[in-house]
């Protein structure tokens, strides 16, 4: 049995300015008094830098990344530029861009690589639509999008799987938990096929409309290792009552 350090991720998506930076050093602040619980947030490209300048130690990421160290791509940067301009770690495979830029499982392998050969932590990205669930098929959809986009781990800390049911995300509706303990552990069985008594190391978040109000229900729901916050990550005050409650969670 491994004792896995819960990980709370906020992403900021499209949203976020020089301004709103100050919600980071509030939530910064936080994240050092917090203990046991690791804390990052996800700004957009153009924040990574003056975020990890004035983010005390807290983890700074970013939300994509490309698979290739460098060259004509444009419009796009790379792992070393975002480990250069400050970043820990990187999302990649949300299900906004799988939706809105059509990435497929191979692409985000490939991208999933590239941050982990970097030496950045890989948070990937999993769920199935309301539609996939509604047909029985969600361990089915959910299964198979890691099988074909998680890279093999170098170092499996580095490695974090989100489950994220689109239907969830930026809706409201949580999944409730039962869904959440079928699932998580769906994908833990997933990961010990795979990578052996390694893939007990990896951390799996739940995203999708985590709260204040339901984070410590979400925390107690077994193989749930953290979150993956969108809408409540850019303020403080809605931000750091999660973080509050994955600590001793
Ligand atoms: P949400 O987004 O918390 O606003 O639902 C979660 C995500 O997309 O990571």
């Amino acid at each position: 049995m491994h004792v896995r350090r819960k990980l709370v991720a906020g992403n900021w998506k499209m949203n976020g300015s020089i301004a709103a930076l100050q919600e980071l050093s509030a939530i910064a602040a936080a994240a050092r008094a917090a203990s046991g619980v690791d804390v990052a947030i996800c700004p957009p490209f153009t924040l990574i830098a003056p975020a990890a300048a004035r983010s005390g130690g807290m983890a700074i990421g970013a939300q994509d990344c490309h698979w290739a160290a460098s060259g004509a791509h444009t419009g796009n940067v790379s792992a070393a530029m975002l480990k250069e301009a400050g970043a820990r770690l990187a999302i990649v495979g949300h299900s906004e861009r799988r939706a809105d830029e059509g990435e497929g499982d191979d692409l985000i392998r490939r991208k999933a690589e590239a941050v982990l050969a970097t030496g950045l932590q890989a948070i990937v990205c999993v769920g199935e639509t309301d539609e996939q669930r509604r047909s029985g098929r969600a361990i089915e959809v959910v299964t198979a999008q890691l099988a074909g986009s998680l890279p093999d781990p170098r170092g499996e800390a580095e490695l974090v799987v989100a489950y994220e049911p689109v239907w969830a995300i930026g809706t409201g509706n949580v999944a409730t938990p039962a869904d959440i303990a079928e699932m998580h552990a769906a994908i833990r069985a997933h990961l010990l096929g795979r990578f052996g008594d390694a893939g007990g190391r990896i951390r799996i978040l739940y995203g999708g409309s985590v709260k204040a109000d339901n984070a410590r229900e979400l925390f107690a729901v077994a193989d749930v290792d953290g979150a993956l916050v969108g809408g409540a990550s850019l303020t403080a005050a809605q931000f750091v009552p999660i973080v509050e409650a994955a600590t001793g969670a």
